[in-house]
């Protein structure tokens, strides 16, 4: 599948345009952009550029109308761990009654290193490994995602092998576009997850004989930033045909984890709204007596989050701004051409606005985070925040061409704290071991 399509024309770029769609966001005359009020230059004079910041109340805000949305549906919320897996962001989420969803035993460590019970995490995957099952069991998880019927064996050996019943769901491959980018769509037949459709009635049925198991019911996740309800629609009615074939054969099928993906609105401030969300889920399955689940991530975290970076230099009059930020701190544009709004933090004084492309120092092409941006001329020093990057972010950074990771701020109540300090950049080689080298 191609691309999501190109930005309208018409969409409005220029930083104010931008600002304006962001309401944890404001300009100050004097002290430049706030995040719920905390100045940016604040945060930069303290902890360098570049730096992830993270607006507490964002999380806890879209958290909140995400469960209003569901209400009344029984519907739990498993806030996807990978999308941004700070402790305390982790933490936020149990605060405000949501669970994890986890894909490895890291992850699944993480959540509970936060205080999130086992009992309200789920681990989805293709690929648990032997020990992260029994790692798994033996805290006590919730519930398994199966993806296949050679992990279904595998858990069914552990789990007997433990003395355990493992609570499984099958995910099904519903074999749904989910109209999104290539790299972030799960749920059709050439992707690689889930159990396909026509196997997962027969597959279920197995799984309902095997020591150590107990179906439980279906998971499904057709991908990520996902905009138009439709594709949400098709797998919900696939999913629940087969939850009724399975009760007619007989089965047991008490619990439908729906997945996450909803999507938010990097460029055009419209997103995708949890309340249609919850209407495709209560249409489908509002009247089937289950234990629903959703497991979103970047809906509830990206908007707030922000990467704080420093203009190096221009170059070329302009046509290039060089930042302190790169492709190892915020992998996306790079990854999936993913458009990130970039916005001046100093006082607004320059109305005249000239494209110019933004980069990152790293060595590579495409260490491009935007191509021809309206911005006002930008003197070096200047800082820029680079918006929506509260999911997917930090969490992809990598360590390429021995850059640190970037420290992280957390805004709440109006003053901001640091969840995550700059390492000394011997950290960088300070568990590798010299292999003796013949001189
Ligand atoms: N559940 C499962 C099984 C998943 O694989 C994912 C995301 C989620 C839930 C959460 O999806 P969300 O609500 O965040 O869309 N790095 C990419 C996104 C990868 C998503 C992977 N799976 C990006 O930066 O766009």
């Amino acid at each position: 599948m191609a691309s999501p399509s190109p930005l309208p024309d018409d969409l409005d770029l220029s930083p104010e345009a931008l600002i304006a769609a962001r309401p944890q966001l404001k300009r100050h005359a004097m002290d430049g952009l706030l995040l719920d009020g905390v100045p940016l230059n604040a945060i930069a004079d303290e902890l360098g550029t570049p730096v992830w910041v993270y607006s507490a109340n964002t999380m806890r805000t879209r958290l909140a109308r995400l469960t209003a949305a569901l209400a009344g549906l029984n519907c739990h919320i498993h806030y996807a761990v990978k999308a941004n897996d700070h402790l305390a962001t982790l933490r936020l989420m149990h605060q405000g009654g949501a669970g994890a969803d986890v894909v490895s035993g890291g992850e699944l460590q993480r959540a509970r290193a936060a205080g999130i019970p086992a009992s309200h995490i789920v681990f989805s995957g293709v690929g648990k490994t032997a020990d992260e099952i029994r790692l798994a069991l033996a805290c006590g998880i919730f519930q398994l995602n199966v993806e296949s019927a050679e992990e279904l064996a595998t858990i069914s050996a552990i789990a007997s092998g433990m003395g355990r019943t493992a609570n499984i769901v099958l995910r099904i491959n519903p074999d749904v576009d989910a109209g999104t980018h290539a790299k972030i769509t799960t749920g059709r037949a050439d992707n690689k997850f889930g159990v396909p459709y026509a196997e997962a009635a027969s597959l279920y049925a197995h799984a309902a004989t095997l020591p150590g198991i107990s179906p439980q019911g279906l998971a499904l996740h057709i991908g990520s930033q996902i905009l138009s309800m439709a594709p949400y629609r098709a797998a919900f009615a696939r999913a629940g045909e087969l939850i009724r074939a399975l009760r007619a054969a007989g089965h047991s099928v008490t619990r439908m984890d729906c997945g996450g993906g909803i999507g938010i609105g990097y460029a055009d401030p419209v997103e995708a709204s949890p309340e249609a969300f919850a209407g495709a889920i209560r249409h489908a399955f509002g009247h089937m007596d289950l234990q629903l689940m959703t497991e979103p991530g970047r809906w509830l975290v990206g908007p707030a989050g922000l990467l704080l970076a420093s203009v190096v230099l221009t170059k070329a009059d302009g046509r290039f701004t060089v930042l302190d930020a790169a492709m190892n701190d915020l992998v996306r544009p790079a990854m999936y051409d993913a458009f990130h709004a970039i916005v001046p933090v100093g006082p607004n004084n320059q109305t005249a606005l000239h494209p110019t492309d933004l980069v990152g120092p790293v060595c590579e092409t495409g260490d491009t985070f935007a191509k021809s941006r309206p911005m006002p001329r930008l003197a070096d020093g200047a800082r820029v925040a680079i918006l929506d990057a509260g999911a997917y972010g930090a969490v992809m950074s990598s360590t390429y061409n021995a850059r640190a990771l970037a420290p992280i701020a957390w805004v709440d109540g109006g003053r901001f704290t640091t969840i995550r300090a700059r390492k000394p950049i011997e950290s960088l080689w300070a568990d590798e071991i010299m292999p003796d080298l013949p001189a």
